[in-house]
């Protein structure tokens, strides 16, 4: 089952100008200069070379969405919202709304996409644009920052020694899992250019010794070796059904007999308008990748036990699945 609209959120949902003025205030990054104290219009247009008319105008309606305060000594950040918004916090959360306003001109063509049912972008992101590769990896790194930890906790790896996180990206996981699990040895494979921010993120926590990294292309290249436990995550959601259902083909022939694969994406529910979330994520993903789209957890089902992995368990509703390659008789 899908949201219930009320008449005024139906017009509210027309309007994108909002949305538009908040990304351009992260584009323009107008909170950090403000998280020392107020600033006028004037001054910050100096800093960030900007039109003082137009960004006085901006930043006024910023005031009204509530985004920022306003008084006779300039405009100044809200606490509450600061931490997410200004750079140089820990909390920092506006590559997210970076990663959105670079999709600004590729969302514009979403009629285009549904009449011709044709892509409007080519490749592999993370090969061709390398810029937005980084930056939702460095988003993905901070979710995975909160949820990490708590998926190594239920999932019992207690008894297994050797971990290959597949397209691991920014390490988030393997550090994870190693650090519940101090005897693992973790590989990450992973794109060539994409272990480069693996490899600082790994020296950053220390971790490079209990990690290591191996280049190469899962669709093309053999996976290396064989591994007690296989972690995938939010791969399959870039992928067509074929290169999913041959990937897990693969991930089979990685994983120890005994062993445990694990899968982590955004299910859609036979109910198409369940999750609602990961519906809509599912046209994000038409939009800004050639090939992307939220899978429904049944063929996530159907490719595990057709590849030969048995005992599936749902670790998290729509989100995470375990699976495990049978003993050999
Ligand atoms: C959405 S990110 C997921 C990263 C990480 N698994 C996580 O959940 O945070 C996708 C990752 O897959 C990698 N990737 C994409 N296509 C790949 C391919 N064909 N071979 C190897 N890695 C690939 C990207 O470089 C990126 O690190």
């Amino acid at each position: 089952m899908g949201q219930t609209v009320s008449v005024p959120s139906l017009f509210q949902l027309g309007y994108y100008w909002e949305a538009k003025i908040f990304l351009t205030s992260v584009k323009l990054d107008l909170y950090t200069p403000l998280a020392n104290g107020p600033k006028t219009a004037m001054a910050l247009a100096e800093n960030i070379e900007a039109d003082p008319d137009a960004l006085e105008r901006l930043m006024d309606a910023l005031v009204s969405i509530g985004l920022l305060k306003k008084d006779e000594t300039g405009y100044t950040n809200i606490p509450e919202l600061a931490e997410f918004l200004v750079k140089t916090s820990r909390f920092y959360m506006g590559e997210l709304m970076l990663l959105q306003d670079a999709e600004w001109d590729h969302w514009g063509k979403l009629e285009q996409i549904v009449k011709t049912g044709k892509p409007i972008v080519t490749g592999n992101i993370f090969k061709s644009r390398p810029e937005i590769g980084a930056t939702v990896l460095s988003v993905l790194n901070r979710m995975a920052q909160r949820v990490a930890p708590g998926l190594a906790e239920k999932i019992d790896l207690s008894k297994f020694k050797s971990f290959l996180d597949v397209g691991g990206g920014a390490g988030t996981f393997s550090m994870a899992f190693c650090k519940r699990y101090p005897h693992l040895k973790a590989m990450l494979f992973d794109l060539p250019q994409t272990l480069q921010v693996t490899e600082v993120n790994l020296k950053k926590a220390g971790m490079e010794n209990q990690v290591l990294l191996k280049g190469g292309d899962f669709n093309l290249d053999p996976l290396p070796g064989t591994f007690d436990v296989v972690f995938l995550s939010d791969i399959l959601h870039y992928q067509t059904e074929e290169e999913n259902a041959a990937l897990f083909l693969k991930l089979y022939q990685a994983t120890q007999p005994g062993g445990m694969i694990i899968v982590k994406d955004m299910f859609i529910n036979a109910d198409p308008g369940s999750p609602g979330w990961n519906a809509v994520f599912s046209i994000h993903m038409m939009v800004y990748s050639e090939k992307g789209r939220c899978f429904r957890e049944d063929a996530i089902r159907r490719w595990l036990t057709q590849a030969g992995f048995g005992d599936i368990q749902e670790i998290e509703r729509n989100t995470v699945l375990s699976a495990r390659r049978p003993e050999l008789q």
